[in-house]
């Protein structure tokens, strides 16, 4: 059964990209790929080897953001480590009060920015969208009502900082705060599910919701 699995995993992955590349070629976009960041071009000490952007399927994502227990228009959505934008794109869909990328890989936000302009179903939400050039350590959330959104962005260590930044600048300003993190149970564990202060609306395969109590 196990080696089945491991002989099945590539197959499920072409499937996958195929699938992606499908709704990129649908929406007029390009958010597919999986690439390395050592391959891109830019310098950062953040850019640790075996990080790499890649994206869900847009189905794992629509879930994730239509779990959310909030009223759109009171909320900001951040998509911290934004790549090309593919969350973005479907956060887009959904009247949130305004959302922003934050992406450090100046290559990748650029693809960002066009994709926004170039999605063809349309901005239904029309919430006011804006790619961050800038790296994650770095970024001061503005302290208003939001939804911080993850996918495996960042080595243990970093994942750590960034955590205790999102706790300063709610300690500072004191408001509505979810989180949609996805990545290994281990990663999302350490980063919301063992601290008390968040409360986990929800466990699925690839995603946590938690909410700052
Ligand atoms: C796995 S991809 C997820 C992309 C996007 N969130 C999505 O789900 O479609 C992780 C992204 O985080 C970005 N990233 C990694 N470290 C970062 C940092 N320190 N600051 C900003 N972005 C970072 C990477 O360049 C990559 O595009």
């Amino acid at each position: 059964m196990v080696k089945l699995r491991a002989w099945l995993r590539p197959i499920f992955r072409k499937i996958n990209h195929l699938r992606c590349k499908t709704w990129d070629l649908v929406h007029g976009v390009d958010t597919s790929g999986e690439i390395p960041l050592v391959n891109l071009n830019f310098e950062s000490t953040h850019k640790t080897p075996g990080l790499e952007y890649q994206s869900h399927h847009p189905a794992i994502i629509r879930r994730a953001l239509t779990s959310l227990p909030v009223r759109h228009p009171d909320f900001t959505f951040i998509d911290i480590g934004c790549g090309k934008g593919r969350v973005l794109l479907m956060a887009s869909e959904l009247p949130f009060r305004r959302i922003i990328g934050l992406e450090f890989a100046p290559s990748l936000a650029e693809i960002a920015r066009q994709n926004l302009g170039k999605y063809r179903f349309g901005r239904q939400g029309r919430a006011p969208i804006e790619v961050v050039t800038g790296d994650a350590l770095d970024y001061k959330l503005p302290p208003e009502p939001e939804v911080l959104y993850f996918y495996s962005p960042f080595s243990p260590p970093l994942l750590d900082q960034i955590v205790n930044n999102i706790e300063s600048s709610f300690q500072q300003s004191p408001r509505d705060l979810f989180i949609l993190f996805s990545g290994v149970i281990g990663m999302r564990d350490r980063a919301f599910g063992s601290r008390p202060q968040y409360e986990r609306l929800l466990r699925e395969a690839h995603m946590d919701l938690y909410r700052h109590r």
